[in-house]
């Protein structure tokens, strides 16, 4: 069962007891604020460097890192959509699409456990109910292909994020 191997939980990502953490990164891979700003400032400027030479990727696409200073294995670096005026299912697909990249990948690297943040919902704007819609979706679809992934946590910054999340899980069949 995909539901078993979720959890909720309020806090801050980088200090999860994770194989894999994931970024909510830019498509240049440059370091920004919200939680890209503290997992740079937590892994260290070998991070940065390390991302440099990858150069980038694109919206709705994943790419691996090592951890640097950080505890967990990699760091998954997931670029999700800027919400427009005029946003809409095509958002959603991007978004999707960098939850199903980055569980595909954690598993190809022999991850066990993620932490996901709460992609595109600060700085870029997905309204976080939507969002949060999208990224459970994504997980029910992807999860029965990845048996060894045994634990996905999804990492909320506010207390308003985890409350939308429980609801929004409760409400998921
Ligand atoms: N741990 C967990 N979640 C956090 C943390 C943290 N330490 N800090 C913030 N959040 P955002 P985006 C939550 O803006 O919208 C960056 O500059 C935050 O409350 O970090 O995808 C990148 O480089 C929100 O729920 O990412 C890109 O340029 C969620 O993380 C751009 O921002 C995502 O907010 C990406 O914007």
């Amino acid at each position: 069962m995909w539901r078993e191997r979720i959890s909720i939980t309020r806090g801050d990502i980088t200090t999860q007891n994770c194989d894999v953490i994931v970024n909510a990164a830019n498509e240049q891979l440059s370091r920004g604020g919200g939680v890209c700003g503290a997992i740079h400032a937590a892994a260290g400027p070998g991070l940065e460097r390390e991302c440099r030479r990858i150069g980038g990727t694109a919206t709705g696409r994943a790419v691996a890192t090592g951890a640097y200073d950080l505890s967990c294995r990699h760091i998954i670096h997931a670029v999700g959509p800027i919400w427009h005026e005029d946003s809409g299912e095509q958002e959603d697909e991007l978004l999707a699409s960098c939850y199903a990249e980055s569980l595909r990948l954690a598993a190809e690297l022999g991850a066990e456990s993620i932490a996901f943040p709460c992609i595109s919902t600060g700085i870029y704007g997905f309204p976080a109910e939507r969002a949060c819609k999208v990224a459970f979706g994504a997980l029910r679809d992807t999860l029965p292909e990845l048996p060894d992934l045994r634990e996905v946590r999804l990492v909320c910054f506010s207390s308003a994020d985890f409350e939308t999340y429980e609801k929004v899980f409760g409400q998921m069949s």
